[in-house]
Protein backbone atom coordinates (compact mmCIF):
# COMPACT_ATOMS: atom_id res chain seq x y z
CA UNK A 1 0.00 0.00 0.00
CA UNK A 2 2.41 2.33 1.03
CA UNK A 3 5.00 1.59 -2.26
CA UNK A 4 1.49 2.18 -4.37
CA UNK A 5 1.07 5.59 -2.79
CA UNK A 6 4.56 6.57 -3.23
CA UNK A 7 3.79 5.98 -7.16
CA UNK A 8 0.69 7.59 -7.25
CA UNK A 9 1.68 10.44 -5.86
CA UNK A 10 -0.47 13.68 -5.31
CA UNK A 11 -1.44 17.00 -6.94
CA UNK A 12 0.25 19.55 -4.73
CA UNK A 13 -2.41 22.22 -5.37
CA UNK A 14 -6.08 22.33 -6.17
CA UNK A 15 -5.35 24.72 -9.20
CA UNK A 16 -3.09 22.21 -10.09
CA UNK A 17 -4.94 19.38 -9.94
CA UNK A 18 -8.07 21.12 -11.43
CA UNK A 19 -5.67 22.06 -14.75
CA UNK A 20 -4.32 18.59 -15.03
CA UNK A 21 -8.34 16.88 -14.23
CA UNK A 22 -9.15 19.72 -16.87
CA UNK A 23 -6.16 19.07 -18.86
CA UNK A 24 -7.37 15.00 -19.26
CA UNK A 25 -10.85 16.20 -19.76
CA UNK A 26 -9.91 18.69 -22.63
CA UNK A 27 -8.27 17.06 -25.68
CA UNK A 28 -9.16 15.90 -29.09
CA UNK A 29 -12.76 15.42 -27.74
CA UNK A 30 -12.96 19.07 -27.78
CA UNK A 31 -10.82 20.10 -30.26
CA UNK A 32 -11.70 17.42 -32.73
CA UNK A 33 -14.35 15.29 -31.94
CA UNK A 34 -17.01 17.89 -30.60
CA UNK A 35 -16.59 20.32 -34.16
CA UNK A 36 -17.04 16.67 -36.08
CA UNK A 37 -19.83 15.02 -34.78
CA UNK A 38 -22.42 18.26 -33.73
CA UNK A 39 -21.63 18.94 -38.04
CA UNK A 40 -22.53 15.21 -38.36
CA UNK A 41 -25.50 15.09 -36.10
CA UNK A 42 -27.56 18.49 -37.30
CA UNK A 43 -25.66 20.99 -35.51
CA UNK A 44 -27.88 23.61 -32.98
CA UNK A 45 -30.02 19.88 -31.83
CA UNK A 46 -27.04 18.46 -31.25
CA UNK A 47 -25.59 20.80 -28.83
CA UNK A 48 -28.96 21.44 -27.26
CA UNK A 49 -29.29 17.89 -26.58
CA UNK A 50 -25.74 17.55 -25.59
CA UNK A 51 -25.98 20.60 -22.97
CA UNK A 52 -29.18 18.79 -21.49
CA UNK A 53 -26.94 15.86 -21.44
CA UNK A 54 -24.34 17.49 -19.53
CA UNK A 55 -26.56 19.15 -17.00
CA UNK A 56 -27.68 15.85 -16.04
CA UNK A 57 -24.50 13.77 -16.01
CA UNK A 58 -21.89 16.46 -15.95
CA UNK A 59 -21.73 17.36 -12.21
CA UNK A 60 -23.86 14.19 -11.11
CA UNK A 61 -20.26 11.92 -12.45
CA UNK A 62 -17.44 14.28 -11.66
CA UNK A 63 -18.59 14.29 -8.26
CA UNK A 64 -19.34 10.43 -7.98
CA UNK A 65 -16.09 9.22 -9.54
CA UNK A 66 -13.82 11.78 -8.01
CA UNK A 67 -15.36 10.50 -4.38
CA UNK A 68 -14.74 6.85 -5.63
CA UNK A 69 -11.30 7.63 -6.19
CA UNK A 70 -10.16 9.56 -3.02
CA UNK A 71 -12.47 7.76 -0.47
CA UNK A 72 -10.44 4.99 -1.36
CA UNK A 73 -7.51 6.07 -2.66
CA UNK A 74 -7.26 3.33 -5.51
CA UNK A 75 -7.72 3.24 -9.54
CA UNK A 76 -11.37 1.92 -10.34
CA UNK A 77 -11.00 -1.87 -10.62
CA UNK A 78 -9.72 -1.69 -6.73
CA UNK A 79 -12.11 1.61 -6.27
CA UNK A 80 -14.48 -1.00 -6.76
CA UNK A 81 -13.60 -3.57 -5.02
CA UNK A 82 -12.60 -1.64 -1.77
CA UNK A 83 -15.97 -0.47 -1.25
CA UNK A 84 -17.57 -3.79 -2.29
CA UNK A 85 -15.76 -6.36 -3.76
CA UNK A 86 -18.31 -8.50 -5.66
CA UNK A 87 -18.36 -5.31 -8.26
CA UNK A 88 -14.96 -5.26 -8.96
CA UNK A 89 -16.27 -6.32 -12.51
CA UNK A 90 -17.89 -2.47 -13.40
CA UNK A 91 -13.80 -1.47 -12.67
CA UNK A 92 -13.02 -4.07 -15.74
CA UNK A 93 -15.52 -2.84 -18.24
CA UNK A 94 -14.07 0.89 -17.65
CA UNK A 95 -9.97 -0.67 -18.23
CA UNK A 96 -11.94 -2.44 -21.46
CA UNK A 97 -13.25 1.02 -22.54
CA UNK A 98 -9.69 2.81 -22.07
CA UNK A 99 -7.95 -0.27 -24.28
CA UNK A 100 -10.81 0.98 -26.70
CA UNK A 101 -10.53 4.74 -26.21
CA UNK A 102 -6.55 4.84 -26.68
CA UNK A 103 -6.26 2.59 -29.29
CA UNK A 104 -7.58 4.89 -31.68
CA UNK A 105 -7.32 8.15 -29.84
CA UNK A 106 -3.87 7.54 -30.31
CA UNK A 107 -4.08 7.09 -34.48
CA UNK A 108 -5.79 10.37 -34.23
CA UNK A 109 -3.18 11.93 -31.77
CA UNK A 110 -0.15 10.67 -34.84
CA UNK A 111 -2.29 12.69 -37.39
CA UNK A 112 -1.65 15.74 -35.06
CA UNK A 113 1.47 14.93 -34.90
CA UNK A 114 1.66 15.20 -38.90
CA UNK A 115 0.41 18.21 -38.92
CA UNK A 116 2.11 19.94 -36.45
CA UNK A 117 5.59 18.80 -38.78
CA UNK A 118 3.52 19.96 -42.02
CA UNK A 119 3.03 23.27 -39.67
CA UNK A 120 6.96 23.39 -38.90
CA UNK A 121 7.97 22.97 -42.71
CA UNK A 122 5.46 25.86 -43.59
CA UNK A 123 3.05 23.82 -46.12
CA UNK A 124 0.30 25.63 -44.88
CA UNK A 125 0.71 28.55 -47.89
CA UNK A 126 -2.94 26.33 -49.35
CA UNK A 127 -6.11 28.37 -49.95
CA UNK A 128 -8.08 26.20 -51.51
CA UNK A 129 -10.05 23.42 -49.59
CA UNK A 130 -10.27 20.42 -52.40
CA UNK A 131 -6.40 20.77 -52.02
CA UNK A 132 -6.02 20.96 -48.57
CA UNK A 133 -9.32 17.58 -48.30
CA UNK A 134 -6.96 15.91 -50.71
CA UNK A 135 -3.76 16.21 -48.47
CA UNK A 136 -5.67 15.07 -45.60
CA UNK A 137 -6.72 11.59 -47.48
CA UNK A 138 -3.58 11.23 -49.33
CA UNK A 139 -2.23 11.60 -45.74
CA UNK A 140 -4.43 9.13 -43.71
CA UNK A 141 -4.61 6.48 -46.76
CA UNK A 142 -1.01 5.56 -46.50
CA UNK A 143 -0.77 2.28 -45.12
CA UNK A 144 2.73 2.76 -43.30
CA UNK A 145 2.99 6.52 -42.55
CA UNK A 146 -0.04 7.15 -40.18
CA UNK A 147 1.22 4.25 -38.18
CA UNK A 148 4.67 5.67 -37.54
CA UNK A 149 2.54 8.72 -36.15
CA UNK A 150 0.39 6.76 -34.40
CA UNK A 151 3.29 4.71 -32.61
CA UNK A 152 5.22 8.51 -32.00
CA UNK A 153 2.49 9.17 -30.14
CA UNK A 154 1.96 6.41 -28.19
CA UNK A 155 5.60 6.61 -26.94
CA UNK A 156 5.15 10.37 -25.96
CA UNK A 157 2.32 8.98 -24.00
CA UNK A 158 4.53 6.15 -22.73
CA UNK A 159 7.22 8.34 -21.70
CA UNK A 160 4.92 11.02 -19.54
CA UNK A 161 3.33 8.09 -17.79
CA UNK A 162 6.63 6.31 -17.27
CA UNK A 163 7.62 9.17 -15.51
CA UNK A 164 4.68 9.73 -13.14
CA UNK A 165 2.22 11.76 -13.88
CA UNK A 166 1.43 13.86 -10.56
CA UNK A 167 4.44 16.57 -11.13
CA UNK A 168 5.31 16.67 -14.63
CA UNK A 169 1.89 16.87 -15.67
CA UNK A 170 0.36 19.23 -13.10
CA UNK A 171 3.43 21.93 -13.54
CA UNK A 172 2.92 21.62 -17.63
CA UNK A 173 -0.66 21.51 -17.63
CA UNK A 174 -0.60 24.92 -15.42
CA UNK A 175 1.03 26.47 -18.47
CA UNK A 176 0.08 24.72 -21.41
CA UNK A 177 -3.79 24.95 -20.50
CA UNK A 178 -4.53 28.83 -20.46
CA UNK A 179 -2.13 28.60 -23.50
CA UNK A 180 -4.35 26.54 -25.10
CA UNK A 181 -7.02 28.87 -23.92
CA UNK A 182 -5.68 32.43 -25.48
CA UNK A 183 -5.33 30.38 -28.58
CA UNK A 184 -8.35 29.16 -29.60
CA UNK A 185 -9.78 32.65 -28.48
CA UNK A 186 -7.45 34.36 -31.38
CA UNK A 187 -8.25 31.72 -33.66
CA UNK A 188 -12.53 32.16 -33.24
CA UNK A 189 -11.93 35.72 -33.41
CA UNK A 190 -10.64 34.78 -37.15
CA UNK A 191 -12.97 31.93 -38.23
CA UNK A 192 -15.62 34.57 -36.97
CA UNK A 193 -14.80 37.64 -38.74
CA UNK A 194 -13.75 35.27 -41.95
CA UNK A 195 -16.81 36.08 -44.76
CA UNK A 196 -20.16 34.03 -43.99
CA UNK A 197 -18.86 32.91 -41.06
CA UNK A 198 -22.23 33.81 -39.15
CA UNK A 199 -23.75 30.30 -41.40
CA UNK A 200 -21.29 28.56 -39.07
CA UNK A 201 -22.59 30.03 -36.06
CA UNK A 202 -26.31 29.71 -36.67
CA UNK A 203 -25.66 26.02 -37.68
CA UNK A 204 -23.76 25.52 -34.34
CA UNK A 205 -26.15 27.62 -31.95
CA UNK A 206 -29.47 26.99 -33.72
CA UNK A 207 -31.08 24.15 -32.87
CA UNK A 208 -33.39 22.52 -35.64
CA UNK A 209 -35.75 20.71 -33.86
CA UNK A 210 -36.89 18.38 -36.42
CA UNK A 211 -33.10 17.25 -36.80
CA UNK A 212 -33.59 15.55 -33.04
CA UNK A 213 -33.77 11.85 -33.16
CA UNK A 214 -32.51 8.89 -30.97
CA UNK A 215 -29.28 8.74 -33.08
CA UNK A 216 -28.56 12.65 -32.37
CA UNK A 217 -29.35 12.05 -28.49
CA UNK A 218 -27.43 8.55 -28.69
CA UNK A 219 -24.54 10.77 -30.01
CA UNK A 220 -24.58 13.83 -27.43
CA UNK A 221 -24.55 11.07 -24.88
CA UNK A 222 -21.73 9.20 -25.92
CA UNK A 223 -19.64 12.88 -26.35
CA UNK A 224 -20.85 14.07 -23.16
CA UNK A 225 -19.22 10.86 -21.42
CA UNK A 226 -15.88 11.25 -24.16
CA UNK A 227 -15.21 14.68 -23.50
CA UNK A 228 -15.60 15.19 -19.58
CA UNK A 229 -13.53 11.81 -19.28
CA UNK A 230 -16.34 10.11 -17.25
CA UNK A 231 -17.65 6.41 -17.63
CA UNK A 232 -14.77 4.27 -17.32
CA UNK A 233 -13.00 5.65 -14.03
CA UNK A 234 -10.35 7.88 -15.07
CA UNK A 235 -11.61 10.69 -12.59
CA UNK A 236 -12.03 7.53 -10.11
CA UNK A 237 -7.72 7.17 -11.22
CA UNK A 238 -7.84 11.26 -10.61
CA UNK A 239 -9.33 11.39 -7.43
CA UNK A 240 -7.26 8.92 -5.73
CA UNK A 241 -4.24 11.77 -6.75
CA UNK A 242 -6.24 14.00 -4.33
CA UNK A 243 -5.49 14.93 -1.18
CA UNK A 244 -8.02 15.04 2.09
CA UNK A 245 -8.57 18.79 2.14
CA UNK A 246 -9.19 19.20 -1.71
CA UNK A 247 -12.93 20.63 -2.28
CA UNK A 248 -13.90 18.13 -4.70
CA UNK A 249 -17.45 19.67 -4.73
CA UNK A 250 -16.15 22.78 -6.76
CA UNK A 251 -13.90 20.68 -8.90
CA UNK A 252 -16.70 18.76 -10.06
CA UNK A 253 -18.08 22.32 -11.37
CA UNK A 254 -14.74 23.37 -12.33
CA UNK A 255 -13.82 20.71 -14.85
CA UNK A 256 -17.31 20.32 -16.57
CA UNK A 257 -17.81 24.03 -17.29
CA UNK A 258 -13.71 24.17 -18.63
CA UNK A 259 -14.35 21.42 -20.72
CA UNK A 260 -17.73 22.82 -22.25
CA UNK A 261 -16.19 26.48 -22.32
CA UNK A 262 -12.97 24.81 -24.75
CA UNK A 263 -15.96 22.76 -26.58
CA UNK A 264 -17.58 25.68 -27.54
CA UNK A 265 -15.00 27.80 -28.33
CA UNK A 266 -13.40 24.79 -30.73
CA UNK A 267 -16.90 24.69 -32.18
CA UNK A 268 -16.91 28.61 -32.98
CA UNK A 269 -13.11 28.03 -34.68
CA UNK A 270 -13.82 24.78 -37.04
CA UNK A 271 -17.63 25.67 -38.09
CA UNK A 272 -17.61 28.71 -39.16
CA UNK A 273 -14.42 27.85 -41.23
CA UNK A 274 -16.22 25.35 -42.66
CA UNK A 275 -19.21 27.35 -44.11
CA UNK A 276 -16.94 30.22 -44.77
CA UNK A 277 -14.57 27.69 -47.30
CA UNK A 278 -17.40 26.18 -48.37
CA UNK A 279 -16.85 22.96 -46.58
CA UNK A 280 -19.47 20.37 -45.61
CA UNK A 281 -20.18 19.82 -42.10
CA UNK A 282 -20.50 16.67 -42.30
CA UNK A 283 -16.99 16.01 -43.63
CA UNK A 284 -16.41 13.66 -40.61
CA UNK A 285 -13.38 12.96 -38.54
CA UNK A 286 -11.03 14.83 -41.00
CA UNK A 287 -13.01 18.53 -40.07
CA UNK A 288 -10.39 19.79 -38.09
CA UNK A 289 -7.18 18.80 -40.63
CA UNK A 290 -8.72 20.45 -43.31
CA UNK A 291 -10.50 23.59 -42.19
CA UNK A 292 -7.72 24.99 -39.62
CA UNK A 293 -4.73 25.05 -42.42
CA UNK A 294 -7.18 26.99 -44.39
CA UNK A 295 -8.21 29.37 -41.16
CA UNK A 296 -4.08 29.83 -41.07
CA UNK A 297 -4.05 30.26 -44.30
CA UNK A 298 -5.97 33.36 -43.92
CA UNK A 299 -4.10 34.65 -40.96
CA UNK A 300 -1.33 37.27 -40.25
CA UNK A 301 1.34 35.28 -39.38
CA UNK A 302 -0.55 31.87 -40.01
CA UNK A 303 2.56 29.86 -40.53
CA UNK A 304 3.60 30.95 -36.66
CA UNK A 305 -0.24 30.28 -35.51
CA UNK A 306 -0.29 27.37 -37.02
CA UNK A 307 2.75 25.75 -35.13
CA UNK A 308 1.73 27.18 -31.81
CA UNK A 309 -2.17 25.71 -32.73
CA UNK A 310 -0.78 22.41 -33.04
CA UNK A 311 1.63 22.03 -30.20
CA UNK A 312 -0.78 22.93 -27.67
CA UNK A 313 -3.68 20.69 -29.53
CA UNK A 314 -1.01 17.76 -29.39
CA UNK A 315 -0.45 18.95 -25.58
CA UNK A 316 -3.81 18.69 -24.92
CA UNK A 317 -4.01 15.31 -26.53
CA UNK A 318 -1.21 13.67 -24.16
CA UNK A 319 -2.90 14.98 -21.32
CA UNK A 320 -5.68 12.92 -21.85
CA UNK A 321 -3.90 9.89 -23.62
CA UNK A 322 -1.86 9.66 -20.12
CA UNK A 323 -5.27 9.67 -18.15
CA UNK A 324 -6.61 6.89 -19.99
CA UNK A 325 -3.10 4.72 -19.97
CA UNK A 326 -2.92 5.40 -16.40
CA UNK A 327 -6.25 3.45 -15.83
CA UNK A 328 -5.37 0.45 -18.09
CA UNK A 329 -1.76 0.82 -16.56
CA UNK A 330 -2.90 1.05 -12.38
CA UNK A 331 -5.04 -1.96 -13.16
CA UNK A 332 -1.71 -4.34 -13.99
CA UNK A 333 -0.18 -2.62 -11.42
CA UNK A 334 -2.85 -2.96 -8.90
CA UNK A 335 -4.46 -6.63 -10.20
CA UNK A 336 -1.81 -8.21 -11.32
CA UNK A 337 1.00 -6.93 -9.47
CA UNK A 338 3.64 -5.86 -13.05
CA UNK A 339 6.18 -3.46 -12.19
CA UNK A 340 5.01 0.25 -13.56
CA UNK A 341 7.34 0.10 -16.01
CA UNK A 342 6.57 -2.80 -17.60
CA UNK A 343 2.78 -2.79 -17.66
CA UNK A 344 3.45 0.93 -18.94
CA UNK A 345 5.60 -0.39 -21.96
CA UNK A 346 3.63 -3.75 -22.61
CA UNK A 347 -0.07 -2.71 -22.10
CA UNK A 348 0.57 0.53 -24.69
CA UNK A 349 2.59 -1.84 -27.27
CA UNK A 350 -1.02 -3.84 -27.02
CA UNK A 351 -3.15 -0.73 -27.21
CA UNK A 352 -0.46 0.37 -30.14
CA UNK A 353 -1.47 -2.95 -32.38
CA UNK A 354 -5.51 -2.81 -31.60
CA UNK A 355 -5.42 0.79 -32.81
CA UNK A 356 -3.35 -0.58 -36.58
CA UNK A 357 -7.05 -1.45 -37.73
CA UNK A 358 -8.22 1.72 -37.14
CA UNK A 359 -5.56 3.55 -38.93
CA UNK A 360 -5.43 1.23 -41.54
CA UNK A 361 -9.66 1.19 -42.17
CA UNK A 362 -8.72 5.03 -43.82
CA UNK A 363 -7.35 3.60 -46.54
CA UNK A 364 -6.17 0.03 -47.27
CA UNK A 365 -9.05 -1.62 -44.94
CA UNK A 366 -11.53 1.16 -46.17
CA UNK A 367 -13.74 -1.33 -47.31
CA UNK A 368 -14.22 -3.33 -44.17
CA UNK A 369 -17.28 -1.40 -42.78
CA UNK A 370 -19.83 -2.55 -40.17
CA UNK A 371 -22.97 -0.46 -39.70
CA UNK A 372 -21.99 2.33 -42.32
CA UNK A 373 -18.96 3.24 -40.14
CA UNK A 374 -15.23 2.65 -40.70
CA UNK A 375 -13.22 0.48 -38.64
CA UNK A 376 -12.01 3.49 -36.24
CA UNK A 377 -15.97 5.04 -36.11
CA UNK A 378 -16.81 1.58 -35.01
CA UNK A 379 -14.59 1.02 -32.06
CA UNK A 380 -15.12 5.11 -31.29
CA UNK A 381 -18.43 4.29 -31.30
CA UNK A 382 -18.56 1.20 -29.28
CA UNK A 383 -17.01 2.74 -26.48
CA UNK A 384 -17.49 6.20 -26.06
CA UNK A 385 -21.70 5.31 -27.36
CA UNK A 386 -22.02 2.59 -25.53
CA UNK A 387 -19.18 0.98 -22.90
CA UNK A 388 -18.35 4.50 -21.38
CA UNK A 389 -22.28 5.43 -20.60
CA UNK A 390 -23.12 1.76 -19.56
CA UNK A 391 -19.98 2.35 -16.97
CA UNK A 392 -21.71 5.56 -16.08
CA UNK A 393 -25.13 4.02 -15.18
CA UNK A 394 -23.39 0.96 -13.60
CA UNK A 395 -21.59 3.95 -11.64
CA UNK A 396 -24.58 5.67 -10.67
CA UNK A 397 -26.87 3.01 -9.14
CA UNK A 398 -23.41 1.75 -7.21
CA UNK A 399 -22.91 4.92 -5.71
CA UNK A 400 -26.68 5.24 -5.01
CA UNK A 401 -27.59 2.57 -4.05
CA UNK A 402 -25.10 0.19 -2.92
CA UNK A 403 -21.91 1.94 -1.46
CA UNK A 404 -24.27 4.54 -0.35
CA UNK A 405 -24.61 8.34 -1.12
CA UNK A 406 -24.44 8.98 2.63
CA UNK A 407 -20.93 8.13 2.20
CA UNK A 408 -19.91 9.76 -0.73
CA UNK A 409 -21.49 12.61 0.67
CA UNK A 410 -19.07 12.49 3.75
CA UNK A 411 -16.22 11.95 1.80
CA UNK A 412 -16.99 14.73 -0.76
CA UNK A 413 -17.85 17.18 2.54
CA UNK A 414 -14.29 16.38 3.92
CA UNK A 415 -16.12 14.40 6.52
CA UNK A 416 -18.69 17.75 7.42
CA UNK A 417 -16.22 20.19 7.44
CA UNK A 418 -17.61 21.42 3.60
CA UNK A 419 -20.72 22.57 3.57
CA UNK A 420 -22.58 21.12 0.46
CA UNK A 421 -26.20 23.07 -0.40
CA UNK A 422 -26.89 20.92 -3.80
CA UNK A 423 -27.04 17.86 -1.42
CA UNK A 424 -30.52 17.13 -1.92
CA UNK A 425 -29.95 17.66 -5.78
CA UNK A 426 -26.94 15.43 -6.20
CA UNK A 427 -28.48 12.84 -4.16
CA UNK A 428 -31.61 12.57 -6.99
CA UNK A 429 -29.27 13.05 -9.32
CA UNK A 430 -27.40 10.23 -8.88
CA UNK A 431 -29.93 7.91 -7.80
CA UNK A 432 -32.63 8.44 -10.00
CA UNK A 433 -32.55 11.10 -12.98
CA UNK A 434 -28.97 10.38 -14.18
CA UNK A 435 -29.60 6.21 -14.56
CA UNK A 436 -32.84 6.97 -16.06
CA UNK A 437 -31.66 9.39 -18.42
CA UNK A 438 -29.01 6.97 -19.48
CA UNK A 439 -31.38 4.31 -19.65
CA UNK A 440 -33.78 6.25 -21.29
CA UNK A 441 -31.41 7.41 -24.41
CA UNK A 442 -30.49 3.59 -24.64
CA UNK A 443 -33.84 2.42 -25.00
CA UNK A 444 -34.10 5.09 -27.78
CA UNK A 445 -31.00 3.98 -29.44
CA UNK A 446 -31.94 0.44 -29.32
CA UNK A 447 -35.41 1.15 -30.68
CA UNK A 448 -37.47 -0.06 -27.23
CA UNK A 449 -38.76 2.98 -26.45
CA UNK A 450 -40.08 5.54 -29.81
CA UNK A 451 -40.09 9.44 -28.89
N1 LIG B 1 -11.81 13.55 -22.51
C1 LIG B 1 -10.78 13.28 -23.42
C2 LIG B 1 -10.93 14.21 -24.63
O1 LIG B 1 -11.86 14.94 -24.72
C3 LIG B 1 -10.78 11.85 -23.88
C4 LIG B 1 -10.91 10.87 -22.78
C5 LIG B 1 -11.96 9.97 -22.78
C6 LIG B 1 -10.00 10.84 -21.74
C7 LIG B 1 -12.12 9.06 -21.76
C8 LIG B 1 -10.15 9.94 -20.70
C9 LIG B 1 -11.20 9.04 -20.71
O2 LIG B 1 -10.13 14.20 -25.51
Amino acid sequence: MENKKEKRGQFTSKLGFVLAASGSAVGLGNLWRFPFTAGANGGGAFVLVYFVILFIIGFTLMLGELSMGRATMLSPIGAYRKLKSKYAWIGVLGVAAGFLILSFYSVIGGWVIRYLVKAVSGDFNVTDGAVLGELFTDFIQNPLEPLVYHGIFMALTVLIVIGGVAKGIERYSKIMMPSLFVMLILLMIRSLTLPGAMEGVKFLLIPDFSKINAEVILAAMGQVFFSLSLGMGTMITYGSYLDKEQNLISSAMEIPLIDTIVALVAGLVILPAVFSFGFNPEGGPGLLFITLPAVFSQMPLGGFFAVMFFILVLFAALTSSISILEVVVSYAVDERGWSRKFSTVTLAAVIFVMGIPSSLGQGLWSHVRFFGRDILDNVDFLASNVFLPLGGLLMCLFIGWVWGVDKAIDEVTNHGKLSFPLKGFWTVMIKYVAPIGILFVFAQATGLLEL
